[in-house]
């Protein structure tokens, strides 16, 4: 039985489970182990055993340990309720007493998912979903833009469409936060998170052989793979999507300053500020992911490339990602 009398220690093994948590569980089957702190003794014991059957008295009793603040689950368990909460990633607004790589590993699994699921499915009710979660993720970080410094620590490695679009969500999140010093309104935010996970929304209408062997196109699968700017904003125009700033992100995020990107090759100027951001955000997460022509780079060597490629990349927005990823949380 774990055992633990110090507060403080106590908060480092264990998370407390608040009413709204229990709430969100099933009534019978808890997928936690259960702990139960005792004042009379000073001590946290095991209570019940995660996927174990609650009687109606446990229900009720367990309820009452919940709002008397005794009721916790062992922080080790983290990927079990980390996975559960992303399903209901409401609570994280009104939750305190998440650790910094609790909060981001929730929020990555959730997008992640919400993503996979409209990729797989591009139709309104995948998308209203996904909508909702972007929205309670902004929500989270405008109530504290400092809040996003950790966000950018979960940084997955595995190279899927869901994994890059939710990299370059937070990175570009990140680098807008501290572009605008938080001053900022809570839907722009929405509209910028989803044109950073749309970006490549078209690529799903690319063959997958074409999209593995990036580095080393014909000029025919390279056409294949620029298609995929067309292709998306023909999805979300089917969808009825008509923000701008996520047509900007869709549009413009393989536009480069020198004029040297595409499909329009604008230059400089005719670059907006989502475009540019978008570049930089997309391309940093496509070079710190796992592909299958090279393996992922340091973050660091990824923000060097980036930072000595300023003809084609926006220096101010550059030199901005480096202060993000220096300040990232990774304790
Ligand atoms: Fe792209
Ligand atoms: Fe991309």
């Amino acid at each position: 039985m774990a055992e633990n009398t110090d507060p403080g220690s106590l908060s480092e093994t264990y998370l407390q489970i608040s009413p709204n948590i229990l709430a969100s569980f099933p009534k019978f089957r808890p997928p936690v182990d259960l702990y139960v702190f005792d004042p009379a003794v000073g001590r946290t014991g095991r209570y019940l055993r995660g996927g174990e059957r609650l009687s109606r008295e446990g229900q009720t009793e367990v309820a009452r340990f919940a709002e008397e603040g005794r009721l916790f689950l062992l922080r080790e368990d983290y990927r079990v309720y980390a996975e559960h909460l992303s399903k209901r990633l409401g609570l994280m607004l009104v939750e305190e007493g998440f650790l910094p790589q609790e909060v981001a590993e929730i929020f990555f699994l959730a997008l992640r998912d919400r993503m996979a699921d409209f990729l797989d499915q591009p139709r309104e009710d995948t998308f209203e979903a996904l909508r909702r979660d972007v929205s309670i993720l902004a929500e989270y970080v405008w109530i504290d833009p400092s809040r996003v410094a950790f966000l950018t620590h979960t940084l997955e490695r595995d190279y899927d469409l869901a994994v890059h679009a939710v990299n370059t969500m937070l990175i570009g999140l990140a680098l807008y936060l501290r572009l605008t010093g938080g001053k900022v309104e809570k839907t722009v935010l929405i509209s910028l998170s989803l044109g950073l996970l749309l970006h490549d929304l078209g690529m799903v209408m690319v063959p997958r052989f074409i999209r593995d062997k990036e580095q080393f196109l014909v000029r025919r699968d390279r056409e294949s793979i620029e298609r995929h700017i067309e292709a998306g904003r023909n999805m979300v125009r089917r969808l009825g999507i008509q923000d701008p700033i996520i047509l900007e992100c869709m549009e413009q995020h393989h536009e480069r300053l020198d004029g040297s990107g595409y499909p329009e090759r604008r230059f400089d100027k005719d670059i907006s500020t989502m475009g540019r951001l978008c570049a930089v955000a997309d391309s940093f997460s496509a070079i710190v992911g796992d592909r299958p022509y090279h393996s992922a780079r340091d973050t660091a060597d990824a923000v060097r490339l980036l930072i000595g490629d300023g003809r084609r990349y926006d220096p101010a927005l550059t030199a901005l990602l480096a202060r993000v990823m220096d300040e990232r949380v990774t304790e």
